[in-house]
């Protein structure tokens, strides 16, 4: 499973990527707003950090302007793969960004359909929001099972990026159904490392290493 670290918090970045966790970035608007750092400087200054494909969003609507501003972001860095929505337009931008030899995310994608028209039109990456999807009662989950079966079918190669991870337990289901990526915010990442068997295994060990009275080193 690769991982793609959901932000543009550079120190965040950094510290997952000493620990060679770091498959990739995904940024979007409201990631660069909340960094609160000028776009094409943060996304050239991770670019140069991390190895792999680091998206960054166009903001146009029309698919003439989303490839001119995806042009532009793609002049940052190699590693940049642009991010267009999952519209008519951004379909359109998608197969000519692609075919102009950028990679491309296709974002905002709520449905299996969504996810066809995205691979059909070239897409590296296709980003299936499974948090919002729970937060309407819908099942997230399920849509990137349904994804992967169809592209199964079909060999599409397009890669199945789970995004809008808001917890360890999406992280582990969308590994069983074999989502190609996922991306999640650092603190999910980081809390997988935790559990409570492992707190209370620690503290009975540090408990019973001060009555013996030794020290290592
Ligand atoms: O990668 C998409 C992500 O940034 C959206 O996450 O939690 O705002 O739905 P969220």
């Amino acid at each position: 499973m690769k991982f793609f670290v959901d932000t543009a918090d550079v120190a965040a970045i950094r510290e997952l990527n000493d620990l060679g966790m770091v498959d990739g970035v995904t940024t979007n608007p409201s990631l660069i707003l909340k960094a609160g750092r000028d776009i094409t400087e943060v996304t050239r200054e991770i670019c140069e950090m991390v190895d792999g494909p680091v998206s960054a969003e166009v903001v146009a609507e029309k698919a003439d302007d989303m490839i001119r501003e995806g042009k532009t972001l793609a002049k940052i860095a190699d590693n940049i793969a642009v991010k267009v929505p999952l519209t008519w337009d951004g379909l359109k931008a998608c197969r000519a960004l692609s075919d102009d030899g950028h990679m491309v995310n296709v974002t905002l994608c709520f449905s299996p359909a969504q996810a066809i028209l995205a691979a059909k039109a070239g897409a590296t990456f296709i980003s299936p929001f499974i948090g919002r999807l729970d937060d309407i009662h819908l099942d997230g989950v399920e849509l990137i099972a349904d994804i992967r079966e169809i592209y199964d079918n079909y060999g599409y190669e397009t890669q199945i990026l789970a995004a809008s991870i808001r917890s360890v337990n999406h992280i582990i289901e969308v590994g069983k159904i074999g989502t190609d990526v996922i991306t999640a915010p650092p603190a999910v990442i980081k809390s997988m490392a935790n559990h409570v068997l492992t707190d209370k295994g620690l503290a009975q060990f540090n408990a019973d290493w001060e009555k013996t009275g030794q020290k290592i080193g």
